[in-house]
């Protein structure tokens, strides 16, 4: 009869253990009573960059990396795309459901009434430097919101809870719109609540002399498409830093700002920049064999290409190559694509990439898009933060409420020196 267990024999000591198996996963610490003599501190699993363990169980979203299925709640990331807004994916990656009308609208009040920010933090903004990325002015920034939000801290309150998360999600497009401002040396614009999220984004980037800004419906379509696509990603590097920061119990403010800083490498939300840096530096397309032999040898990584999960075409790629051709009716065609599109073909076809299920990932095609809308490389990532935070705080607000829950505290193999006795200086060689 088929039992839900795994037998182990631990062939230095011929002893057999039989350990539970849930949901296709053994416990780590079961393995703790695998021991050659009793005072051993018993087995461990080795996983330097968590390739194959759980860090929690979560309800929030489902990849298939196999065959490239992406769902937040349930929902295919294809549906949601075509069918809802920012907003009220952002409201089920939080509340696990799809809101009802009354519930999206006092969602989209909320929000939409706390997106200004304290005049003290646009002072902060304006005393970072003429030429600082804007990635590194979001992270500061959101750090520094704690500071103004004390009673944030109280992290189990649940009216708190609630109300920090609104604040969050609503104020991140300002601080975003108010570090490109500052990078351009251009006044700040203040949210204007008639528009929509990423209307008001686009407000707070572009508007000029204009009483009024009316941002063109396919860029605000887009922008609202791509914040979806980015919103959830399960537990992924910035992610697992949002959890693993909040699991010492800070205010979320604090922990997002460790998210943020979790995004900014170019290995995770930075790629998107990389991409167009990677682009440009290859110049014609007659180039491109050259280059992908140069990444065939190790010399560096085809930026956008490849993923821990997928092993299959990204479905927020497939989804964002579509939305390309609406904007680019708006912006004219981005020259770089044609050199994307070429790159992407020779890649697929290169037994290199094939071998290695190497697609292209989010960040390949979205950089083109943002390049083509006016945004300049740096707020790429600033872009994938903004929408990134629904997810951040649904993955926190989980871990929160998880009874199996405690401080993130890793185990290592040490294989350093043993014992010694400190030599003085004097004596050193
Ligand atoms: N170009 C060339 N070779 C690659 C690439 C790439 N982009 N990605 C992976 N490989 C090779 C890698 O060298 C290794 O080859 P070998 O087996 O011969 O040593 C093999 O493929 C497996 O790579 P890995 O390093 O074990 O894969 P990983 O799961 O640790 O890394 C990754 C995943 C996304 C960091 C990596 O694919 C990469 O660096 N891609 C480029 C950066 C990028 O586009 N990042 C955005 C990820 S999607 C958005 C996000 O999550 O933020």
């Amino acid at each position: 009869m088929s039992k839900d267990t795994l037998s182990v024999t631990d062939n230095r000591t011929g002893k057999t253990y039989e350990l539970p198996i849930q949901n296709e996963t053994i416990k780590a610490t079961d393995l703790r009573q695998i021991k050659v003599k009793d005072d051993d501190f018993g087995m461990m699993s080795y996983d330097p960059a968590f390739g194959n363990t759980a860090s929690c169980t979560s309800r929030v979203t489902f990849i298939d990396g196999e065959k490239g299925i992406l769902r937040y709640r349930g929902y295919p990331i294809e549906q949601l795309a075509e069918k809802s807004n920012f907003l009220e994916v952002a409201y089920l990656l939080i509340h696990g459901e799809l809101p009802n009308k009354t519930e999206y609208g006092n969602w989209e009040h909320d929000i939409t009434h706390h997106t200004y920010i304290h005049e003290n933090i646009k002072k902060l903004i304006e005393s970072f430097r003429y030429d600082a990325h804007p990635m590194g002015m979001m992270m500061g920034t959101v750090a520094a919101l704690s500071t103004f939000y004390p009673k944030a801290k109280e992290i189990f309150d649940t009216g708190i809870q609630k109300l920090e998360i609104r604040r969050l999600i609503a104020k991140m497009p300002t601080i975003a719109g108010f570090s490109y401002r500052h990078t351009m040396g251009l006044p700040f614009n203040y949210p204007d609540n008639d528009l929509s999220y990423a209307g008001n984004f686009l407000n707070m980037m572009f508007k000029m002399t204009e009483t009024k800004y009316e941002p063109n419906p396919a860029i605000e379509k887009a922008i609202d498409v791509l914040f979806i696509l980015h919103a959830d990603h399960e537990q992924n590097c910035s992610a697992s830093a949002m959890r693993n920061v909040g699991s010492s119990h800070p205010d979320p403010y604090s922990a997002t700002a460790a998210a943020i800083a979790a995004l900014y490498g170019p290995l995770h939300g930075g790629a998107n920049e990389a991409v167009l840096e990677m682009l440009a530096e290859i110049g014609t397309k007659d180039q491109i064999p050259k280059f992908i032999e140069r990444a065939k040898k190790g010399e560096f990584r085809l930026m956008g290409f490849g993923h821990r999960v997928y092993k299959a075409y990204d479905p927020r790629a497939q989804i964002i190559k579509g939305i390309a051709h609406d904007v680019f009716e708006v912006t004219g065609a981005n020259p770089l694509l044609e050199m994307a599109l070429e790159l992407e073909k020779i890649a697929l076809e290169d037994e290199y990439f094939v071998k290695r299920r190497l697609y292209p990932n989010v960040d390949f095609y979205s950089g083109l898009i943002y390049q083509s809308m006016g945004l300049p490389t740096s707020m790429f990532t600033v872009l994938f933060a903004i929408a990134r935070t629904a997810g951040w705080l649904a993955q926190w607000l989980e871990f929160l409420n998880d009874p199996e829950a405690r401080i993130a505290r890793p185990r290592q193999v040490y294989l350093g020196e043993g014992e010694r006795d400190f030599v003085p200086m004097g004596k050193r060689k």
